[in-house]
């Protein structure tokens, strides 16, 4: 039967994290706590927020977060993430969460979808410019 679901890894793109949730990660259900994939979105979101603020940041909003499908103990996530905003001193990052799983048959599942906002911070940590970017 065909999965309605199923799609593929973006074509050209690097994802920014990759990681493979193990059992501990998991809910009472077995299936994988949705807290533990808001903590890797946050990391994987900050990685291209931090290279274009050249220096900290700090995660001050969770604009949106979608949990499209669950995630389950050994799927192999992927983490795509790209700057959509630069403000003053914001940068906003969307997050796109892609599952392998059954990898004998590589059927792969677009989970999640996030948007998040960064501030650069000084060591401080209060708000600073973000940069321009360099030519
Ligand atoms: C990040 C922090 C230093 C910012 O300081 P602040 O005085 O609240 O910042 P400001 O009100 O000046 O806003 C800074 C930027 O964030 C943006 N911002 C503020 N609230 C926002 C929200 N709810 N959603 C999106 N962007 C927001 C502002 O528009 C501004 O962007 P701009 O300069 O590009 O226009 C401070 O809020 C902080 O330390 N927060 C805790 C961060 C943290 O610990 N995060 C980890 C999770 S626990």
């Amino acid at each position: 039967m065909t999965d309605l679901h199923q799609t593929t890894l973006p074509e050209g793109k690097i994802p920014q994290l990759r990681v493979m949730p193990m059992p501990a990660d998991a809910n009472v259900h077995g299936d994988v706590f949705g807290g533990w994939i808001m903590a890797q979105v946050d990391i994987a979101g900050s990685l291209p927020a931090v290279r274009r603020a050249n220096g900290r940041v700090a995660t001050i909003a969770v604009n949106s977060f979608v949990f499209k499908q669950p995630v389950f103990v050994g799927d192999l996530l992927s983490f795509y993430a790209e700057v959509v905003r630069v403000g003053n001193t914001s940068i906003t990052v969307n997050v796109e969460v892609y599952a392998e799983r059954n990898r004998l048959q590589v059927e792969t599942v677009k989970v999640t979808e996030a948007t998040l906002t960064y501030v650069a911070t000084d060591e401080a940590r209060k708000p600073r410019q973000i940069p321009p970017l360099a030519p």
